[in-house]
């Protein structure tokens, strides 16, 4: 049985806390509520959108349509060598108690994901990336409903065609299909642990650690987390707003000349990346608060909401942004959050 909310509120369904209502909310628990849904009058009628944990999503009025949340749960071991361990976890798993779980069962691959905010559904539509590990590298296997048919298929690592921040699900397949799981392949011994990223380094020498473990990597990207991004359970936001955009090198040789601080990662021959949050810190916004909303003080891609601000003033500031970084730069910033 489907039940359909009405003028529903999502206050409490987005990390930056905004007030904002749908016309209709619908949750789904069991995979035949979802059929059920798909094949009623109301689904044909109205626009809709799927939602997750509501951690990447910037909701700017009134949704005038359907929006599904996603409320599956269960977590079930499908394959198990001495080796390895392959997951099947429902999209509507919260992601950090999994990423919890995993560490406790010692099952290694997800622990530089550690507290991303979401759900596991959502994790791939946007290839979740942090600390130098990308979800897609530990994907087996999506599985989707189609929400024309209701029939399931299975999508292979390839076909979710990942790349930064993107995947098929946020270009072709969009709205097309309703993800309801995800197959995890985690180590279980000989982990390959990935202290690259130089913030992983000095957190494990400051907490003292000599002997790397994934369970001592997932501590430190906690603290690291803690440091530098805003709780959204305590101040409003939606982790980074941003992309970090990828430029010419040529480009960026140029920009060196007048800012020669500027950071850039290779990307390949041709491109570098260059953090959005320097580009924004450079051009004032670091910590500026605008009535309700602001800049986070630690971490210039994060937009906050303090309390009380609205989608469209997050919105507004944001394209503030963008405009100041492509005078300054002549680089254009691509939100990274949904903007609904
Ligand atoms: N920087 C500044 N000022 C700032 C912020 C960053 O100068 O206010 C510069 C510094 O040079 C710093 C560099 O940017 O060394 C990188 O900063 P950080 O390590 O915080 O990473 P990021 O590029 O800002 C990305 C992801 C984060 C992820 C971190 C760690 C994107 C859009 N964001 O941020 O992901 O946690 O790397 O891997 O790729 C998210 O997607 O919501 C998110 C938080």
């Amino acid at each position: 049985m489907i039940k359909v909310e009405e003028n529903a509120s999502l206050k409490a369904l987005n990390t930056f806390g905004i007030d904002a209502k749908a016309k209709y909310l619908c949750r789904i628990s069991e995979i035949d509520q979802l059929t059920e849904l798909i094949n009623s009058p109301l689904y044909k009628k109205e626009q809709h959108y799927i939602l997750g944990g509501g951690s990447n999503i910037l909701f700017t009025g009134y949704f005038n349509g359907l929006l599904i949340k996603v409320d599956l749960l269960g977590i079930q071991i499908t394959e198990e060598t001495d080796h390895f361990v392959k997951i099947k976890v429902a999209a509507g798993e919260n992601w950090h108690e999994f990423v919890q779980k995993a560490m406790h069962n010692d099952w290694g691959g997800v622990e530089n994901l550690s507290l991303i905010p979401g759900t596991m559904g959502a994790a791939p539509m946007q290839n979740i990336g942090a600390y130098g590990v990308e979800i897609q590298s530990l994907i087996e296997n999506v599985e989707g409903i189609d929400l024309s048919s209701g029939h399931i298929r299975v999508f292979s690592r390839d076909e979710c065609e990942f790349g930064y921040r993107e995947s098929a699900f946020k270009r072709g397949l969009k709205r097309k299909y309703f993800i309801s799981s995800v197959t995890l392949r985690l180590t279980k011994n000989s982990h390959r642990l990935n202290t690259s990223y130089g913030a992983i380094k000095e957190t494990l020498n400051e907490m003292g650690v000599t002997d790397v473990t994934i369970q001592k990597i997932s501590e430190a990207v906690i603290k690291i987390r803690q440091s530098k991004l805003p709780d959204p359970l305590v101040v409003g936001n939606a982790g980074s707003f941003f992309k970090n955009p990828t430029i010419s090198s040529s480009q960026y040789e140029t920009l060196l000349q007048s800012h020669v601080t500027m950071p850039g990662y290779q990307v390949d021959n041709q491109n570098i990346k260059v953090p959005a949050g320097w580009l924004i810190e450079q051009c004032g916004w670091k910590g500026k608060t605008v009535k309700n909303i602001g800049v986070h003080p630690k971490q210039a891609l994060v937009i906050v909401n303090y309390g009380g601000g609205s989608g469209a003033e997050i919105l507004a500031l944001a394209k503030k942004i963008q405009a100041s970084v492509s005078q300054k730069f002549e680089i254009n910033l691509t939100p990274e959050v949904n903007i609904i």
